[in-house]
């Protein structure tokens, strides 16, 4: 399938590079002009380069990947209609402190779907560390793969985007909606730690809104 990736950091280059080399075709965006992507032509030959505007024509499922300040600056017109895949999460030290974020009263995801009111957000690929995303994807099957939860308030898209999960290495988890889709972010047991399916959703589980890991727990995950 085609799919615009916006963001061409750490995450959406790892995700461009899995999407290839499954057969997809990739147009990937920053917010700069896409010959300040001319390096990726030597590591990603076969992405297309563009600006946001183009990743949204072209086509209907759009990976935002982007530091979560920046959020605001997405075009809503341009994403109405779209599948939004929104694998971004929430760094205080990063990217200013959001109220509603840190009094546990929105998800990250909630906060992006506010946004993008005509869009529909899944929220995966957000607790997995980049250098893993290509590393670790395995063929179905396999014991030692990796479980991902995808969670939306859209069952249609959230089974598609599950059914692609699987295709690209990793088993998927239904992560319930967007107001639940906290059980995963950062700071979360479920956070970037290599969990199998029984693995996760035992994290799933356990975790609790108002508790956070310290970031020496997962920043260290190999
Ligand atoms: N790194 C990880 O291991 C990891 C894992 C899971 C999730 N995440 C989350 O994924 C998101 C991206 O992380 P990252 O590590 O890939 O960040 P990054 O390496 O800093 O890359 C961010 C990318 O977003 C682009 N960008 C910024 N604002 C933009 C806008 N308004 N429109 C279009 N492009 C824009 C930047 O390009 P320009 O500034 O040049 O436009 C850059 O290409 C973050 O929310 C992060 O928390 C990261």
């Amino acid at each position: 399938m085609k799919i615009g990736i916006i963001g061409a950091g750490f995450v959406g280059k790892a995700i461009a590079e899995l999407l290839i080399s499954h057969g997809h075709e990739v147009l990937i965006a920053n917010s700069r002009e896409p010959k300040t992507l001319f390096s990726l032509m030597g590591s990603l030959p076969q992405a297309q380069l563009g600006t946001v505007q183009d990743a949204c024509h072209f086509a209907e499922t759009i990976v935002v990947a982007i530091p979560f300040s920046n959020i605001g600056q997405l075009p809503v017109e341009a994403l109405a209609g779209k599948v939004v895949l929104d694998v971004n999460n929430y760094y205080p030290e990063r990217d200013g402190a959001i109220a509603a974020l840190d009094n546990f009263e929105a998800t990250t995801s909630e906060l992006l779907a506010r946004h993008l009111s005509q869009s529909t957000v899944v929220k995966v690929f957000s607790n997995i560390i980049a250098a893993h995303i290509n590393r670790d994807a395995l063929p179905k099957g396999n014991p030692s793969r990796r479980a991902l939860p995808v969670a939306s308030d859209d069952q249609q898209a959230k089974q598609q985007v599950m059914a692609l999960v699987d295709e690209l290495g990793y088993d998927p988890i239904d992560g319930g909606n967007l107001t639940e889709s906290w059980r995963y972010e950062r700071s979360k047991p479920a956070y970037c730690f290599p969990l199998n399916v029984a693995e996760m959703q035992q994290a799933l589980s356990k975790a609790k809104r108002d508790e956070e890991l310290p970031l020496s727990a997962w920043a260290g995950v190999v």
